[in-house]
C-alpha cells in the first residue's frame, strides 16, 4: 500500500526512514531531514554520489530505528527516471532486510527543479514496481513484499495528492500483472489456459470479456491465427477485453500479439533464441494489463482490447514454408517463413477489430522482430505509425514513462520487397535489411483506413536480469505508456 504521510520525525516513531541525497546540494524541505543529510555528508566514503549508500542505526534527532541515505549524484544531472529508479531500489532493499513498513522522504520542487506532481507520481510508481515478487514456481518462498510504503510529505501536499496512490497503483497493478503473464513459462500458459486466466482477471473489473474458442475463430474465418495454430496441440484463443464508460465518443482498440510459444514453426529457431520464446506474448499481456488498469483509471473514452493467442510449434500437421492461406480480412499470404508468425495472428486480430468496433484509432504491441532490437537495442520500442501525431503521442507518453520509443519509417516503396509470385502478399521480405519495417507494413495491409501505430517491443519487453524497479523477466512494458497515452487521445 502506497501513502502520502506527513509525520513529525522527532515525535511519531518510524522503523526505517530513506534519504535521498544529492552530492553537491540539500534537495529537501523538511529541516530535520535535510540536517540528517548533512550529518551523512561529513562521514568519509559517503558523499551522495549516484549509488552511495550510508546507514545510522539508533540516529538522533530523529524517533527512527534505521536512517538510510542513498546518493543520487549531482543535483543539476537529476532527473524523473533516477528518482523512479531510486524509490525502486530503496524498495527492494527493504524486502532484502525483510522490513514491512517504510517511510521515504520526497525531495522538493524548489530544490531540484521538478515537478511536485512530477517527484510524487515517480517515486510511487518506482515503489510499487519494486514491491513485487516472482517465486510462484520457487519452493521455498524466502521474501516478503513490504505491507506500506509510505512517503514523507507535508500535511499540505499530502491532501492535494490524495488521489495519487491509488492511480498510482492501478497503473503498476495492470504492469505486475503484465509481468507476471509474460514471466510464466509456456508450459502452464497454453493459449486456453492463458485465456482463462485474463477473462478471470479482467472479470473482476467492469470490463466485457468474450474469448473465441477454436470453433468461433474457424467460424469467423480467422485463417492466419488457423495457419500459425496448425501445428501445435494446444488450440487458439482469441480474448476480446470491452471498457465502454458511459457518454464515451471515441473509441480506441489495442491489439497484443500473444504468441504463447515461438518455436519459429518448420523454419525451428536455433536453441539460443528459442529459449526465452515464453515472451512472445508480451504485446497480448500488455494490452490485457491496460484494459485491467484502465477499467479504475476511468478514462473517458471506449477502450477495445484485443488479444489473439496462439502457440508456434512444428508438426506434421503445421503449416509449410510455401503454402498459401487466406486471412480473416480476405486477402491471401503465402507463408515465405513461418517464424514470421506475428504479423499473420496481428493481420486477423486487427482486420477484425477494424470490422466489428470501427475504432477511431488502432494501437498494436507485438513482440514482432529480431530486426527491431538490432536497430534500437534492448530498453527502446520501434513506433510505426499512418499519422505522426499519433506516434509523437505514444513517444511523448513513452518519455513521460521512460518506455521509450524510436519512430521508424515505412517508406511506401519497401512494399514491393514483399510481393508474391502467387499470392496477394508474403509474410517476409525478398530483401535482406530493414526487418521491422517490412513487418510494419505487412500489418499496415490489414488496418484499411484507421489511424493505427504499431509498437515493436521485442527488445524490451523483457529483461534477462534484475533491474532498478523491476525483476528478471517480463517488464509490463506498454501496460504504463497507454496508460498515459489514454487519457490523452
Ligand atoms: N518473436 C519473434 C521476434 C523476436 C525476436 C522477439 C527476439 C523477441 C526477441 C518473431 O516472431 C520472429 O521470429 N521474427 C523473425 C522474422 C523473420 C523470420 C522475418 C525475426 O525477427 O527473425
Ligand atoms: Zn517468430
Ligand atoms: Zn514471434
Amino acid at each position: 500500500m502506497l501513502k502520502l504521510k506527513s509525520v513529525n520525525l522527532k515525535k511519531d516513531k518510524v522503523g526505517i526512514l530513506v534519504i535521498p541525497v544529492c552530492e553537491d546540494k540539500d534537495i529537501h524541505d523538511n529541516q530535520t531531514v535535510s540536517s540528517l543529510a548533512k550529518k551523512a555528508q561529513k562521514i568519509k566514503g559517503f558523499k551522495g554520489e549516484k549509488d552511495d549508500e550510508l546507514t545510522f542505526y539508533d540516529p538522533d534527532q530523529v524517533n527512527a530505528e534505521i536512517v538510510t541515505f542513498l546518493g543520487l549524484g549531482k543535483q543539476g544531472k537529476l532527473d524523473t527516471e533516477a528518482l523512479r529508479a531510486l524509490a525502486g531500489k530503496t524498495v527492494k532493499k527493504c524486502i532484502q532486510k525483510e522490513f514491512s513498513d517504510i517511510l521515504i522522504a520526497v525531495p522538493s520542487e524548489k530544490k531540484t527543479k521538478l515537478k511536485t506532481a512530477d517527484i510524487l507520481e515517480v517515486m510511487l510508481e518506482g515503489a510499487c514496481l519494486g514491491n513485487h515478487l516472482f517465486d510462484k514456481y520457487k519452493k521455498e518462498k524466502k521474501l516478503k513484499l513490504l505491507k506500506q510504503i509510505n512517503f514523507l510529505v507535508t500535511a499540505e501536499t499530502a491532501k492535494k495528492f490524495s488521489k495519487l496512490p491509488s492511480q498510482v497503483s492501478a497503473i503498476c497493478e495492470g504492469t505486475k500483472l503484465a509481468r507476471e503473464w509474460v514471466s510464466m513459462p509456456s508450459n502452464d500458459k497454453p493459449p486456453a489456459q492463458l485465456a482463462k486466466i485474463i477473462a478471470e482477471r479482467a472479470g473482476k473489473e467492469s470490463l466485457k470479456v468474450t474469448v473465441l474458442d477454436d470453433k468461433e475463430i474457424r467460424k469467423n474465418k480467422f485463417g492466419a491465427m488457423l495457419a500459425v495454430a496448425a501445428g501445435s496441440q494446444n488450440r487458439p484463443r482469441m480474448v476480446i477485453l470491452e471498457y465502454r464508460p458511459k457518454g464515451a465518443k471515441k473509441t480506441v482498440a489495442l491489439v497484443g500479439k500473444g504468441i504463447t510459444f515461438d518455436s519459429g514453426g518448420l523454419n525451428l529457431k536455433p536453441g539460443g533464441s528459442m529459449a526465452e520464446m515464453k515472451m512472445d506474448m508480451a504485446g497480448g499481456a500488455a494490452v490485457a494489463g491496460t484494459l485491467i488498469s484502465v477499467a479504475k483509471l476511468k478514462p473517458k473514452m471506449n477502450i477495445i482490447g484485443v488479444i489473439p493467442l496462439v502457440e508456434n510449434m512444428p508438426s506434421g500437421s503445421a503449416t509449410r514454408p510455401g503454402d498459401i492461406i487466406k486471412t480473416y480480412e480476405g486477402k491471401t499470404v503465402e507463408i515465405g517463413n513461418t517464424d514470421a508468425e506475428g504479423r499473420l495472428i496481428l493481420a486477423d486480430a486487427m482486420a477484425y477489430a477494424v470490422k466489428k468496433y470501427k475504432p477511431d484509432t488502432m494501437i498494436d504491441l507485438a513482440t514482432l522482430t529480431g530486426a527491431c532490437i538490432v536497430a534500437l537495442g534492448e530498453k527502446i520500442a520501434g513506433v510505426f505509425s499512418s499519422s505522426d501525431k499519433l506516434a509523437n503521442a505514444i513517444i511523448s507518453s513513452g518519455k513521460k514513462t521512460y518506455e521509450r520509443c524510436w519512430h521508424l519509417p515505412m517508406p511506401e516503396d519497401y512494399k514491393e520487397s514483399l510481393k508474391s509470385e502467387f499470392a496477394d502478399t508474403n509474410n517476409i521480405s525478398k530483401e535482406g535489411g530493414g526487418g521491422s519495417i517490412t513487418a510494419a507494413i505487412f500489418l499496415s495491409e490489414f488496418v484499411g483506413k484507421t489511424r493505427w501505430a504499431h509498437i515493436d517491443i521485442a527488445g524490451p519487453a523483457y529483461v534477462r536480469k534484475d533491474e532498478a524497479y523491476c525483476g528478471a523477466g517480463g517488464t509490463g512494458f506498454g501496460v504504463r505508456l497507454l496508460c498515459d497515452l489514454m487519457g490523452k487521445l
